[in-house]
């Protein structure tokens, strides 16, 4: 990839318009605490409907200065310090969102303080919503064909890199931390159910009336005209005005109207013996 958009650094690819590699390597020593929340996600996993769920159970209601104030702010991204937030003195609990691999996470991250929410979605999705996403981020490169994104994308040589090494990282070391998997299929079919169960991780208890609040503003029809959740101040800055929106369909199995029978195939042949178990966990749809 061109190194004008993507710079690789231990063996993961980063943004240069967003981070230095002495910041990312600052990471491993930045200093947790037991009641941070991170979401951690592959992109277009459903990083930003979660960062959401998570400012809605933690702030909605509780009118403490951040209800108009944007996701990106209210659950900054660790990695990419966009805003130049100091983090040091945010006030507890912090909440923040990373696609950092298992790796280079901050080390007490790894001794299971804190808390982690793993959200994972069919890759084929993956591949079709950050294909939009290429056309539409100024930080992307562009790809105006489908079929250069998905080499790119089968070869790992896109931001966060090789989408298996992402999952299979994260889950096979899932005991190092303190963590909670959700799919992306799962918090679409039962919405309610996929927010209780982030209470429960999170040991927070909403009355029915609460629970009705996060649920109804977490929808996709609600985020994609609230403008503290749908990006679209990022428009002019990070994301081209005119090329879509961040928050496109929100649907499950996209990537169907996407792919060629041909490419699915592609695909298949890539992923598809090298992840047989993920693909039955999650229950993916092929
Ligand atoms: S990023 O860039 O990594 O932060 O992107 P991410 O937020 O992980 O993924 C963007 C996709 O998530 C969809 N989205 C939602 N789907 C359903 N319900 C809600 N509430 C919701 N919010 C965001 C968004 O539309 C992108 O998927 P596609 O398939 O492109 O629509």
């Amino acid at each position: 990839p061109s190194e004008e958009f993507l710079f690789k650094h231990k063996g993961f690819y980063f943004h240069p318009a967003l981070v230095t590699r002495e910041y990312i390597d600052s990471l491993e020593d930045f200093e947790i605490r037991d009641s941070d929340v991170f979401v951690v996600t592959y992109p277009k996993s459903g990083t930003v409907w979660t960062q959401n769920i998570l400012s809605l159970i933690y702030h909605e209601g509780h009118r403490d200065g951040t209800e108009n104030m944007e996701i990106i702010d209210r659950v900054p991204w660790l990695e990419y310090n966009i805003h130049n937030m100091d983090y040091v003195r945010r006030p507890s609990p912090r909440l923040f969102a990373s696609h950092l691999p298992y790796y280079l996470v901050p080390r007490d991250l790894k001794n299971r303080r804190a808390k982690v929410i793993y959200v994972a979605r069919n890759p084929k999705d993956v591949a079709v919503s950050f294909f939009h996403f290429s056309n539409l981020s100024v930080l992307v490169e562009t790809m105006p064909d489908f079929n250069i994104f998905l080499e790119r994308f089968l070869a790992g040589k896109v931001g966060a890199g090789f989408w298996l090494d992402h999952i299979t990282g994260w889950s096979t070391h899932r005991d190092d931390f303190n963590i909670l998997f959700l799919t992306y299929e799962e918090m679409k079919k039962d919405l309610r159910g996929a927010v209780l169960k982030i209470c429960k991780f999170l040991g927070k208890e909403l009355n029915e009336k609460e629970l009705d609040t996060v649920v109804e503003k977490a929808t996709f029809d609600q985020m994609k005209t609230d403008p503290r959740a749908n990006y679209e101040s990022m428009k002019g800055n990070f994301l081209e005005p005119g090329k879509g929106h961040f928050l496109r369909k929100g649907t499950v199995g996209d990537w169907k109207n996407t792919m060629t029978v041909a490419q699915s195939e592609r695909f298949d042949n890539v992923f598809k013996e090298k992840m047989k178990d993920l693909f039955s966990t999650f229950n993916w749809d092929t």
